[in-house]
């Protein structure tokens, strides 16, 4: 497998070409930004962080019988995936109110929903990602309305085994935010990552943010949020 050309800088991860038409390399960056793209910065070591963050969860979901576009690590900022086409949509899971669902229903942050909430954001930087629902998303045929019931079974599925598991961890699954993609058979395979940039995690004893709110607030020692989940994840947690 050889590494080609660029296809696609975002605003964490760089998408390379492969030798292979159906496989692509993805590179974590260290760079972060928030609201837009308004706020930028870096995070030291937040690349392979992520990386091997990420690389956990979807090996735990694959254990789970989640499709996911993971083939293998490359390098500690480096995997090769399985080609996907994107469908433009976050898929949010949220089982406690935080950030802009605190503020839609006028939630107090921190308070926990009765069961969880599954949101769909139009993903388009130009209209800013805004929040829509099945009609919308049927409207500008971002997914059709089988596509669109696999992403809410699989979104409440990933949900479940993500909570059991990071229960274990002593780690509070706030909210987090999936992608999904569609490969050339046209199969739904979660993509994108899940890490602490696109997750909501707070140490269960303590409630103190794990995870991008860090940078997003400037609340201090981002790195070692990210580093304190990665060891969490790695290694058994006592009381
Ligand atoms: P929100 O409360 O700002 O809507 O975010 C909900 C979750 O989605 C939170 O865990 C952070 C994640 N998220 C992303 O991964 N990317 C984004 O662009 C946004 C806005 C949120
Ligand atoms: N990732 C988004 C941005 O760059 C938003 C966020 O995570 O807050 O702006």
């Amino acid at each position: 497998m050889q590494k080609k050309q660029l296809l696609y800088e975002g605003k964490a991860k760089k998408i390379f070409k492969t030798d292979n038409p159906e496989q692509l390399i993805i590179h974590y960056k260290d760079d972060a930004t928030a609201f837009d793209g308004q706020k930028k910065g870096k995070i030291n070591s937040k690349g392979k962080y992520n990386l091997e963050i990420s690389n956990i969860f979807f090996s735990l979901l694959e254990e789970n019988n989640i499709d996911t576009h993971l083939i293998r690590q490359i390098s500690e900022t480096e995997i090769l995936v399985k080609k996907v086409d994107i469908i433009p949509l976050e898929v949010v899971l949220r089982n406690i109110a935080a950030g802009s669902l605190a503020k839609r229903l006028g939630l107090k942050e921190g308070t926990r929903l009765n069961k969880p909430i599954l949101e769909f954001y139009y993903k388009d930087d130009e209209l800013g990602d805004p929040l829509i629902n099945q009609y919308h998303i049927e409207e500008r045929g971002l997914a059709t309305k089988g596509q669109l019931k696999l992403l809410s079974v699989f979104g409440f599925k990933i949900n479940e085994i993500l909570n059991n598991f990071l229960e274990k961890k002593k780690i509070i699954l706030v909210d987090f935010k999936l992608e999904f993609g569609l490969d050339s058979k046209d199969n739904i395979l979660l993509a994108d990552e899940i890490s602490p940039d696109t997750c909501r995690f707070w140490d269960a004893n303590t409630n103190k943010k794990l995870d991008k709110d860090r940078f997003r607030r400037d609340l201090g020692e981002v790195e070692e949020a990210y580093q304190e989940i990665l060891s969490r994840l790695k290694n058994d947690v006592m009381n």
